[in-house]
């Protein structure tokens, strides 16, 4: 494998000489490697090298298409404002100017791909964490992030895994395969499904507000969690979001929704006692404020109202799709035990029944943080 990785990394146009590739494991999806090259100028220089997914992601190239143009358009845009304070995630070219070095797996006769980007050098990311400030960090980070592609046409991107938000496709499905029930599983599960027919008004939505126009089609990163913000080693701020392979067109409540749930939950995904699961108040107050102190001036009314309902769909959409994939035999997320899937249905019900006691709070705080906000840029403006 060694011999196979360092030709693979030879392969990228890197003007250097390569020293040394390390694997390194704390990813979820795809396999990452640092590869460390001795450049002309005689320095050392990390580049992060990625092996792709393919059984998750079925269009490599379509993805790296995205995945260049966004992050091509926001080091513009970085460099335009000159912020020298967030660098930016460069997609690096092969030798022949292509996104991604392929390999033929002679075992399987597959094909697999590599992608090469800069390292965000002395940054770290956490896996999990209940700090005050790296919640407010990601919050701020996932907006900095949305602001930066407020103005990018997000109809210009593929839609690479289609209907991903499409709660009430999923729903539909979910309901179909109840019936199915290949696994004879529904009724050992029909007290969960019951509490999760209670929370089906929300969900259409946001869905709906995009058809009717109501609020804008807009870049979305669609895995807003806690390790996928780079953080400064030394001040603990916020530096760059990594992790783009599911960069689509979308909404930004998705990824609002989506990272408070991820990431305010007093618990872990699949924290089995329910008694622990709730979310923290003081951790989205957190992510809300880290968030609006960027979005504020770029969500239009429309998408701040809907802010504390996206919470509650994206956690209603996650019980959903844990609890059919108990249903179908855990097909799509990866379990460790037996009823994994089942526990981590449970958990974001839970979380879910708690979210929607506290909606009339959440919905508080997020209009009179966006009033906050709203006002003080104004003053800012005012007084320039
Ligand atoms: N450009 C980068 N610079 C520094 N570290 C990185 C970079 N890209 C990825 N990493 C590290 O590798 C880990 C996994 O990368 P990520 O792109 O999130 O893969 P996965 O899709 O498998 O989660 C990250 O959590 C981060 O620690
Ligand atoms: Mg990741």
């Amino acid at each position: 494998m060694k011999k196979e990785i360092n030709n693979i990394a030879d392969q990228f146009n890197i003007n250097g000489e390569l020293l040394n590739v390390e694997c390194k494991n704390n990813g979820n999806i795809n396999r990452t490697y640092i590869a460390t090259y001795k450049m002309e100028d005689g320095s050392e220089k990390c580049f992060i090298i990625q092996k792709i997914n393919t059984t998750v992601f079925k269009e490599p190239y379509k993805l790296m298409k995205n995945i260049s143009n966004v992050t091509s358009f926001i080091e513009m845009k970085t460099q335009f404002c000159g912020d020298n304070i967030h660098p930016c995630l460069s997609v690096i070219k092969n030798k022949n100017n292509k996104l991604l070095v392929e390999v033929l797996d002679e075992k399987t006769g597959e094909k697999q791909y590599y992608r090469a980007y800069n390292c965000i050098e002395n940054s770290i990311s956490y896996d999990v964490s209940t700090d005050k400030q790296v919640v407010y960090n990601v919050g701020a980070a996932f907006g900095h992030f949305q602001r930066l592609l407020s103005d990018y046409d997000a109809d210009d991107l593929e839609t690479t895994i289609p209907d991903f938000h499409n709660t009430p496709k999923r729903f539909d499905n979910f309901m179909s395969d109840i019936e199915l029930d290949v696994c004879d599983r529904s009724e050992e599960v029909s007290q969960e499904i019951i509490t999760l027919l209670k929370y089906r008004g929300s969900k259409d939505k946001i869905v709906n507000l995009l058809k009717k126009g109501t609020i804008p089609v807009r870049v979305t990163h669609n895995d807003t969690k806690v390790n996928n913000v780079m953080m400064d080693k030394k001040t603990g701020d916020y530096l760059t979001v990594i992790d783009l392979d599911t960069v689509m067109p979308g909404s930004a409540l998705y990824d609002y929704g989506d990272g408070v749930r991820s990431t305010c939950s007093t618990a872990a995904e699949d924290e089995r006692d329910l008694s622990k699961v709730e979310l923290n108040m003081e951790l989205f107050t957190e992510y809300t404020k880290g968030y609006l102190s960027e979005m504020a001036d770029y969500l239009t009314e429309d998408e701040v109202c809907n802010m504390g309902e996206s919470i509650r769909v994206i956690t209603f959409e996650l019980a959903l799709r844990f609890l059919n994939d108990y249903i179908n035999g855990d097909t799509y997320f990866k379990t460790k035990y037996d009823k994994h899937n089942l526990v981590r249905a449970r958990n974001q019900l839970k979380l879910l029944s708690d979210i929607d006691k506290k909606m009339p709070d959440i919905n508080k705080f997020i209009l009179e943080t966006y009033r906050k906000y709203k006002h003080e840029n104004k003053q800012l403006i005012k007084n320039k």
